[in-house]
């Protein structure tokens, strides 16, 4: 039985799920490499937590909460976890190094789970003795208010360890879609990458503008953030390094540099105050300010995701039901990513797709599922069938 969790990095992820985790009941343990961060995630966690509480969304009191959680520079309060999950910076020698630790130190039982969003978790696992207690657990950020947890079992997981990953995410009141097995980006960021690169694509090649991509997301698609606020909240370094392992591991890429030149600009989004927009301050997220009005057509923005979710059902990976999930817990969409194709049309979303893939881009080109969906006139909502039944 889990009783004590134990996350390493304590930024902006991990004091998030060391939150969620006492949040659920569990004893939590915080490790970082310096006071300076351990304070700062303590001071970040005691004012989520009392703003829950004064919210009146707490059973128990704030200070019983902050109570389980204890912080510290040494691996030492790992030697009675049951459960780790590594939140350190997306650099695979950090990570297996941090493995390699837990691996010495937690109880030969303790599941190890990581919550990269980008690096294969199978080349986690090998800095381990124990690599079939190795996992994906992937938070979507604020962790606190995101349901969204994928699992990822790696080639080396055995089913018990995913069984156990999946459970623990719905006792931690989360959502867990698991993943048959793992794939570069898992589901959610293949699908935000191409949202991303789409948008980026219809900017440079002079279609739209970031306001026009940004006001559509919002307004038409009802989306809770614009692509490229979204961009800027998630940190546009993470953005680019996912962008990477998924083209350097075989995903057709879209040539686009907007996101390149902000990070060589050191202007990484809300976490420098800097990013497409300005932010109060480095780390302060606002709502950022978009035209109510935009010609940018929502079918046209969605289409490059919809396909490389076409290519995820084609390869039996999720559903489409999964994929939806994703979305709606994961971004906070308010409906389906492949709903929201079904009700905008599988015709308009194919054309589209055409058009783009005949001006020289791989990724455009239509999976064979799509095209077989548009031959047989499954076109979503107005043909009574698409990727789901009306
Ligand atoms: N602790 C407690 N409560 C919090 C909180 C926190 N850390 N952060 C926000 N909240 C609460 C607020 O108090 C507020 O509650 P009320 O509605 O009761 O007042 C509510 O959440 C909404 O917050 P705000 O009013 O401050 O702001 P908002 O309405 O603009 O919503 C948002 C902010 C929830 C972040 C929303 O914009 C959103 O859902 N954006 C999309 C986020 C997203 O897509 N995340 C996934 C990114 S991808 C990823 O993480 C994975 C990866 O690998 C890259």
């Amino acid at each position: 039985m889990i009783q004590k969790i134990v996350v390493v990095g304590a930024g902006t992820m991990g004091h998030g799920i060391a939150e969620v985790a006492a949040l659920s009941g569990f004893r939590v343990g915080v490790i970082d490499v310096s006071w300076d961060f351990l304070n700062r995630a303590k001071d970040r966690i005691k004012e989520s937590v009392v703003r829950l509480y004064e919210k009146g969304q707490l059973k128990e009191k704030a200070e019983d909460i902050l109570a389980r959680i204890e912080f510290n520079t040494s691996y030492d309060i790992a030697k009675d976890a049951d459960f780790a999950i590594e939140a350190v910076p997306e650099n695979l020698e950090l990570k297996k190094k941090v493995f390699t630790t837990l691996d010495e130190i937690a109880p030969p039982h303790a599941i190890l789970a990581t919550n990269t969003s980008s690096i294969p978790i199978s080349d986690i696992a090998e800095a381990t003795k124990r690599k079939e207690k190795v996992i994906g657990m992937h938070f979507f950020n604020p962790p606190v208010i995101m349901k969204l947890v994928e699992v990822i079992p790696s080639k080396y997981t055995s089913e018990d360890v995913t069984n156990i990953t999946v459970d623990l995410a719905k006792k931690m009141n989360k959502i867990p879609v698991r993943l048959k097995y793992e794939i570069p980006g898992f589901v959610s960021n293949r699908i935000f990458i191409r949202l991303l690169q789409e948008a980026c694509r219809e900017v440079e090649s002079g279609e739209e503008t970031i306001e026009e991509v940004d006001s559509a997301a919002r307004n038409k698609l009802k989306l809770p953030m614009g692509l490229f606020e979204l961009a800027d909240y998630v940190g546009l370094d993470v953005v680019v390094d996912i962008w990477n392992v998924l083209t350097t591991r075989g995903t057709p890429d879209v040539k686009c540099s907007m996101y390149r030149n902000k990070v060589n600009e050191k202007n990484l989004g809300v976490k420098t105050g800097k990013g497409f927009y300005s932010y109060p301050s480095p780390g302060k997220y606002s709502k950022v300010q978009l035209p109510n009005e935009s010609k940018t057509d929502p079918a046209k923005l969605i289409s490059l995701a919809v396909n490389e979710a076409s290519w995820m059902i084609e390869n039996q990976i999720v559903n489409a039901k999964d994929v939806d999930t994703v979305m709606i817990y994961g971004f906070n969409f308010p409906k389906g990513l492949l709903e929201m194709a079904d009700e905008l049309g599988l015709d308009n979303i194919y054309k589209y797709l055409k058009e783009i893939y005949a001006k020289g881009y791989e990724a455009y080109k239509p999976t064979s599922i799509l095209e077989k969906m548009v031959n047989e006139r499954k076109l979503g909502k107005k043909t009574g069938e698409g990727f789901y039944k009306y």
